[in-house]
């Protein structure tokens, strides 16, 4: 029996020395913990803590360890979380061998299990929209602007007296719908099953990586299981019957060599089945790649249009100046790219929304592909999760005035940047990250300004908005890395009354 006790001390005691020298010789322990411990086990607190309290983690390290780094916990690893000038360009500006955009936005999102891996490692459809898409938005603004009279008119059917509305929901239909009349066109977009599957694979995704039983299996099996399990795979394949006829009639307008369309449709599944014929893809390949740029659109965009709402509600003022250029600009010239580039307050408006909500409290994921040094000297381990605080750079004295403060003009001052192309909505830079900077700047960035301008513009002219008692507005939600308006939250609407 002593010897039975003695063997088991000694076991203890052989796991805590492994357990320690592995702590003290993992050279990620170099870079110091911010909200919980590095110590194994403790550190399964530090990630419970960070998904209650993530952004005022951040916020603590980004005070006390400014200009370097420094890590939090997830249930799966550490985040680095780098700030200062210096530190963010090196996540702009390091290579893909190095810092990897594309693998650190896959670490957050696997989709390269549940789609395959052709849509992680041949991501044809950035370019898609970078080109293509966003060359076309003048093209398309008419229809545009029809898809958000017709819609806004179904979801908030203008009435004389006040109409209380959950904005939340209703917008991210209304920004899918927009945005797939670009993407798929009519009768499609207007198809309301083919709507809720593809504002359902946005929260699938996030399921597949978070909540589902397809997070828990071992990634060298998820491929083989991700249909039975995936809820983003099952969702591609309910979602394949309804472009089936579709797919089939360009596949056979599109000659597969050369991959040009004879006859041009000129849209985002055109644009993409373009490139998947040319691959050989299947049209499971093509529905996926479609519902992942959906990914890409509806999230962001809604969450922008909801918080914007939300500021425009809170105050009559705002209501009543918006709407003055909007009519100054858009009666005189009509809806086209250059009067909604003359929209200077709307655009402030939007980027000052942007700046102090945020969709998330970090920006740029990265992943080290190799041992990196920093250029501040920071060792980082091969595999490391990079990331900037978006949040924090946002609210930092140093970077914005009254930073916890909504100032709709704060970005109309710099006229000259303005017509410079600078300080727009859409201008990133190392103080103004929601879209990242850089290389690997959001290429769909241009396309939700266009979403976002039409949609507030419509809603300033057709409609009164308030909130439904006393403003201010309502407290974001934040959890883990999201920030999000309260789900519940209440706006009133009314047709618009003579001024
Ligand atoms: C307000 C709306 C949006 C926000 C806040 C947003 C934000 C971002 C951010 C932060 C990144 C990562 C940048 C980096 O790693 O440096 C990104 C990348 C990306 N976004 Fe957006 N986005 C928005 C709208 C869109 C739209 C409408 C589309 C599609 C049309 C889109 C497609 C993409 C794609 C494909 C990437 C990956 C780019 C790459 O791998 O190089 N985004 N976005």
């Amino acid at each position: 029996m002593p010897a039975i006790i003695t063997m088991s001390y000694a076991c203890i005691a052989l796991c805590v020395i492994v357990l320690v020298s592995r702590r003290l010789l993992d050279p990620i322990n170099r870079i110091p913990t911010v909200g919980g411990h590095s110590f194994p086990l403790l550190s399964y607190l530090g990630a419970v803590n960070f998904i209650r309290r993530g952004k005022d983690v951040i916020q603590s390290g980004y005070y006390n360890y400014y200009g370097s780094a420094f890590k939090v916990a997830m249930l799966d690893r550490w985040m680095v979380v780098v700030s200062g000038p210096e530190l963010v360009n090196d996540l702009i500006s390091r290579p893909e061998s190095e810092l990897s955009a594309r693998e650190g936005a896959g670490e957050f999102i696997s989709t390269v299990h549940s789609l395959g891996p052709a849509t992680h490692h041949d991501p044809y459809h950035v370019e898609i929209i970078r080109n293509q898409l966003t060359k076309n938005i003048p093209e398309y603004l008419p229809e545009m602007v029809d898809e958000v009279a017709a819609t806004m008119s179904e979801s908030i059917p203008p009435s004389d007296d006040w109409v209380t509305v959950k904005p939340v929901r209703i917008m991210q239909e209304v920004v899918t719908r927009v945005s797939n009349r670009v993407y798929v066109g009519l009768p499609l977009c207007r198809n309301r099953e083919y709507i809720r599957l593809v504002m359902k694979f946005t929260s699938d995704v996030v399921r597949d990586r978070t909540t589902g039983f397809f997070n828990l299996v071992p990634d060298s099996l998820k491929y083989l299981v991700r249909r039975k399990l995936s809820h983003a795979a099952r969702t591609v394949l309910e979602t394949m019957p309804l472009l089936e006829r579709t797919m089939a009639i360009r596949r056979a307008v599109i000659p597969v060599t050369g991959g040009k369309g004879t006859e041009k449709l000129n849209d985002m599944l055109e644009w993409i089945m373009q490139e998947a014929l040319e691959r050989n893809c299947t049209d499971e390949d093509i529905v996926a790649r479609l519902l992942l740029v959906n990914f890409g659109t509806i999230h962001s965009t809604a969450n922008a249009i909801n918080h914007a709402l939300l500021h425009l509600a809170e105050s009559p003022h705002h209501l009543q100046t918006l709407r003055q250029e909007a009519e100054q600009i858009l009666q005189d010239e009509g809806w086209t790219k250059t009067s909604l580039g003359k929209l200077h307050l709307l655009d402030s408006f939007l980027r000052e929304s942007q700046r102090l909500n945020g969709v998330n409290t970090i920006t740029m994921m990265r992943k080290a592909m190799k041992d990196v040094t920093l250029s501040n000297g920071t060792f980082i381990p091969k595999g490391t999760l990079l990331v900037a605080p978006q949040y924090a750079i946002h609210h930092d004295e140093r970077n914005y005035s009254e930073p916890y403060a909504f100032h709709p003009t704060r970005f109309m001052h710099a006229e000259d940047d303005r017509d410079a192309g600078g300080l727009q909505y859409v201008t990133t830079t190392t103080d103004f990250v929601p879209f990242g900077h850089g290389k690997h700047a959001c290429p769909g960035r241009f396309f939700a300004a266009t979403d976002l301008k039409v949609l507030m513009a419509y809603i300033v002219l057709n409609y009164d908005v308030k909130l439904v008692g006393k403003g201010p507005r309502p407290e974001n939600v934040f959890w883990g890395t999201n920030v999000d308006p309260p789900l519940d939250v209440e706006i009133m609407f009314r047709r618009r009354r003579p001024d």
